[in-house]
């Protein structure tokens, strides 16, 4: 424990040093990203600090339109909620806040009276805190109930919430908090900042640059290291660096435009259902892996990189049918002979195992073997696969409802660090599976807000099973979906949820039965051009330069010169964080 402590501490310094600039430097764009509730899953120390701030920190854009947003001036323009008690509490350093008190209902708060500008998103903020409680924010307009984020409030110390919503019709409005507990809830800091859509996109826009593009400087260098004037350099990429890609069905299996049209636009895969559970081993003992080993091979083949989906699925509707009702002893020896034989058969074939699929929402194995069995099981996937494979977590409505308790971004949190607790190398390799699920309107404010509170355990993101349920803004806001996704810097990657079967597909479709586009397939394309860059030519200067800027990604670059008798081609990866500089002798 001594040595775990110090090595805690250790690391606590630099990760102490890194948040302290994210918070303090002056960025060049307006949106805030920083969130404070949770620090990195690595450092228990400095999570626990981090999560339990004993003071609150100042509202986020000074409020925005939210007055007294930080109780400095007692309780002037907050009211009581739901005819509950309002009191005005204080800390020994003088800091003040709110306190509902003496609760009885779930929405006896504290609130303030807003207006609301139409077609205008809202980035939400507040610390809560006073008793042990899901506390969550609600906007009260004309005729809705929005929910605007939640979090999971601790005694003792401030827990900080972001969330968010689009205002749909301009007018008053009014935001309270609210929660089952009847606890105490402590409020402070709270901040609503408009942005019209046009500044929204435009943060986005700046953000998608820094993250996902660099500058290069490519310098052409003869045999004897002089510079190369006039060379001509050409560029093309050989693979984009942001993974998007796409579920398949076992039909690719066997139709030719299926394999054509996936081939020419993904580059990473899930199979929709043909490595669960209940199609490997459809009766106890008696499995079989054909098919999703000729889709291995078919993903290896093309060169499209596979997520392995799911060895166990929390949910007890999802089991095979033989499972649902075996005794102790004999669940115990078939869960642990499925992990065996789907891992031990993929393992360093696959980027990623979804390892316990949505065990926010359910609990078929916690039900059977106790708290910890998804600890248990995660550790034990590591074991059977030591290959560079992520291990997921993988969750609906965390970034999708802002509503279901559930999923708060705050209870993913608690629910990976007790994974990471019981894990080997202290929770190297595990990473963050958001499905996204969505349906219109899609909550885009809320959704980048949930990003930026798990970007705080540094670890990878993922949106997992990305779609938008049908409907006339479909396509709409699946563009907002993956622009989002895209711009956010902690999203490493996308799946769409979009396997074509002939009778449909889960919710949404990329194609007709002709793989000819539907909207929402114009989408994707339009965005995968957008993000690869084109190829593209130049002349080099006197000292051999030429710059350009790229997106992440491998490229092919061709360098020619009047002095060659052939072009030189060399591979260069750019990626974030590798130097921006490199020399091709030719
Ligand atoms: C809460 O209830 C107690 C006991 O009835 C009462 O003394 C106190 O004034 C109440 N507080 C508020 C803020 O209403
Ligand atoms: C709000 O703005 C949208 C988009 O500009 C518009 O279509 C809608 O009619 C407006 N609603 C109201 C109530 O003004
Ligand atoms: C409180 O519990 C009720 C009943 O279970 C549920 O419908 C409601 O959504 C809950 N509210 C909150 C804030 O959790
Ligand atoms: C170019 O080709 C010619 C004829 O094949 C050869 O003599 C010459 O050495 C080559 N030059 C270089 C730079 O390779």
């Amino acid at each position: 424990m001594t040595k775990v402590d110090l090595m805690g501490k250790l690391v606590f310094l630099v990760a102490w040093v890194t948040l302290m600039q994210g918070c303090c430097t002056v960025k060049s764009f307006s949106y805030d990203y920083s969130s404070s509730i949770e620090a990195s899953i690595y450092i228990p120390l400095c999570y626990d600090l981090l999560n339990c701030l004993p003071e609150p920190p100042e509202a986020q854009y000074g409020g925005g339109i939210v007055r007294n947003a930080d109780f400095s001036d007692g309780l002037h323009g907050w009211s009581a909620f739901g005819y509950g008690g309002l009191a005005e509490g204080a800390s020994p350093t003088g800091n003040r806040y709110a306190v509902a008190t003496n609760r009885t209902r779930p929405y006896q708060s504290v609130s303030q009276k807003l207006l609301l500008q139409n077609d205008t998103h809202y980035t939400l903020s507040g610390l809560v805190s006073g008793g042990v409680a899901d506390v969550r924010v609600v906007v009260k307009t004309g005729g809705d109930f929005i929910h605007a984020g939640g979090v999971v409030a601790k005694a003792g110390c401030w827990s900080m919430l972001k969330g968010g919503l689009t205002a749909v019709s301009g007018g008053s409005a009014e935001l309270y908090f609210e929660s089952n507990a009847t606890a105490d809830i402590w409020v402070d800091s709270v901040s609503l900042k408009p942005f019209s859509k046009e500044e929204w996109s435009t943060h986005r826009a700046a953000s998608a640059g820094t993250a996902r593009r660099k500058t290069v400087r490519l310098q052409a260098t003869d045999s004897a290291g002089n510079p190369l004037q006039g060379a001509t350099v050409s560029l093309e990429t050989i693979r984009n660096g942001f993974p998007l890609g796409a579920a398949m069905s076992r039909e690719i299996l066997t139709n030719p435009a299926y394999q054509t049209w996936f081939t020419s636009r993904f580059t990473v895969t899930t199979f929709e259902n043909e490595m669960k559970w209940y199609s490997t081993e459809p009766a106890p003992g008696r499995e079989d892996y054909s098919v999703p080993d000729a889709m291995m091979e078919f993903a290896k083949q093309n060169g499209i990189a596979v997520r392995g989906h799911n060895v166990f699925w929390d949910d007890p509707n999802q089991q095979p049918r033989w499972v649902q009702g075996l005794p102790y002893q004999q669940l115990l020896a078939a869960a642990s002979r499925r992990i065996r034989s789907v891992v031990a058969r993929y393992a360093g074939q696959l980027i990623a195992w979804d390892v316990v699929n949505e065990n926010l929402h359910f609990s078929f194995f916690e039900r059977r073997f106790g708290w910890d069995a998804s600890t248990a099981f995660y550790a034990a996937a590591r074991l059977l696969d030591s290959s560079s494979a992520l291990m997921f977590m993988n969750e609906y409505n965390t970034l999708e409802q802002p509503g279901d308790m559930a999923a708060l971004p705050g209870r993913y949190m608690q629910r990976l660090k007790q994974i990471t607790s019981g894990y080997p190398e202290n929770g190297a390799g595990m990473a963050i599976g958001l499905e996204g699920h969505f349906t219109a309107p899609v909550n885009i404010p809320y959704m980048r807000a949930a990003l930026d509170t798990l970007a705080q355990a540094g670890i990878p993101v993922w949106l997992t099973e990305v779609d938008v349920a049908g409907g006339p803004s479909q396509a709409y806001y699946l563009e907002e979906v993956l622009r989002e996704a895209y711009a956010h810097p902690a999203v490493q990657g996308v799946i769409l949820w979009t396997a074509w079967r002939p009778q449909g597909c889960y919710v949404m479709c990329l194609t007709d039965n002709d793989f000819n586009n539907l909207p929402q397939g114009d989408v994707v394309d339009q965005l995968i051009t957008e993000w690869t860059t084109a190829p593209r030519a130049g002349t080099t200067d006197e000292q051999g330069f030429f710059q350009a800027e790229l997106a992440h990604g491998e490229y092919k670059v061709t360098v020619t010169h009047p002095s060659l008798n052939a072009s030189v081609s060399q591979s260069v990866k750019v990626e974030l964080g590798s130097g921006s500089h490199h020399f091709i002798h030719v």
